[in-house]
């Protein structure tokens, strides 16, 4: 874990808000996945943090990437990934990524039976099945359930499989990811187990992915070992496809108090909000913070500077003494934090800076406030 220290030099170095990762974290999870899931290919959800220098640490891992638009495509080929090493998904892919993903010989993660005909002869692809279960986690997150709008249901899973190969595509599997932030083993064993009941129909193939999603103390070897299990069903390979629990721990968002106030509840205000940290507002989470600083505690609640009731970090903390300048360190901010920040207010996104061999480096620079509207045309 990062120190006061270490956090208090990072902020006074390269500004506040700003996003820190500890490279020694990420390395510690990409070791419990690899332990945990030996044998098996893992794909990084590059949608969880996208920064170049991740994506180059977890290739050089062995890891792949999982990519859902042409931008994060591009990622995956700045960093020297090759087409075996990238799986192209999304319920809305364009004419361009097909193509890409074709010319790349990357596989696609195919979300329904009318995708089959955008495909060029030839590609490999994994059916993505609908389990149609009911998941343990914020209803947004939820994406195995019968009324998501992923994947094909079991029922029609054989039939997709028999057209796309009656079209000359190259079937090399199946794919579920049921939905993200799950704790709950069963959801897992549950969906895992649903879908190898359909090897009885699909006979042998070359590749089970059981997605990601596994929340940040989900049980790894459980999944693991039920992820084997239905991978064994089909005689298949295992891919994963974990985001949040390769990166989340590794990064924290560090902001500034820079006042405070009190209406019927007490509030200290911060140079970070909804538009650096989407999570609490979208999805309800609780991110753990740490008050780099010392005084008597008391509960408050963490105001960013939005003009939204909503735009709050954190509701009902114990923290210190109002300071002015004093700064906080929002944890778990590694993964859906950068990835989903935005100009909202034309707040120029925060600098990324990585903590590696005792050193900070700065990864990504501050955007500038002339970049927020150069990409607008105004008449005179
Ligand atoms: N595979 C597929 C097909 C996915 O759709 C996702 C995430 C993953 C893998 C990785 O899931 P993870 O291991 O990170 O849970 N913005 C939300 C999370 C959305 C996840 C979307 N899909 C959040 O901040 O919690």
């Amino acid at each position: 874990m990062l120190t006061d220290a270490q956090l208090l030099e990072a902020a006074e170095r390269f500004g506040t808000p700003l996003y820190v990762y500890d490279a020694s974290v990420i390395d510690r999870q990409v070791a419990r996945v690899q332990e945990a899931f030996a044998g098996a290919r893992v794909f990084y959800a590059m949608k969880a943090n996208p920064n170049l220098t991740l994506l180059s640490r977890l290739r050089a891992q062995g890891i792949g990437f999982e990519v859902v638009s042409l931008g994060e495509f591009e990622r995956a080929r700045r960093v020297g990934a090759g087409g075996d090493e990238i799986l192209v998904n999304g319920p809305a892919k364009t004419e361009q990524e097909y193509a890409l993903g074709s010319e790349l010989g990357a596989t696609f993660i195919v979300d329904r039976a009318s995708e089959l005909d955008l495909l060029p002869s030839g590609a490999k692809l994994l059916v993505r099945v609908n389990p149609g279960l009911e998941v343990h986690t914020h209803s947004h997150l939820a994406t195995g359930e019968a009324a998501a709008k992923f994947g094909v249901r079991l029922e029609e899973t054989v039939a997709v499989i028999e057209r796309a190969r009656a079209l000359g595509l190259s079937v090399r599997g199946l794919h579920l990811h049921i939905g993200s932030a799950i704790t709950e083993p069963g959801d897992f064993g549950l969906a895992f187990a649903r879908v190898a009941e359909l090897a009885a129909q699909t006979g042998p193939l070359e590749v089970l992915d059981c997605g990601g999603g596994w929340g940040l103390d989900a049980d790894l070897h459980g999944i693991a070992q039920v992820a084997r299990e239905a991978a064994s069903a089909f005689g298949a390979q295992l891919w994963v496809e974990p985001g949040r629990f390769l990166v989340a721990q590794a990064g924290t968002l560090l902001t500034r108090v820079v006042g405070q106030k009190s209406t019927a509840r007490d509030f200290l205000l911060l140079d970070a909000g909804m538009s650096e940290l989407m999570r609490p507002m979208l999805y309800g989470a609780r991110h753990p913070v740490r008050a780099l600083w010392e005084g008597e505690a008391r509960s408050v609640d963490l105001a960013g500077p939005a003009c939204e009731s909503g735009d709050l970090l954190g509701r009902d903390l114990a923290l210190p003494e109002y300071r002015p300048g004093a700064l906080l360190a929002i944890e778990e901010a590694g993964a859906y934090g950068a990835s989903m920040s935005s100009n909202y207010l034309t707040r120029p996104r925060p600098a990324e800076a990585l903590f590696e061999a005792g050193e900070w480096r700065l990864v990504r620079r501050r955007q500038r406030l002339e970049e927020l509207w150069e990409h607008e045309l105004p008449e005179d």
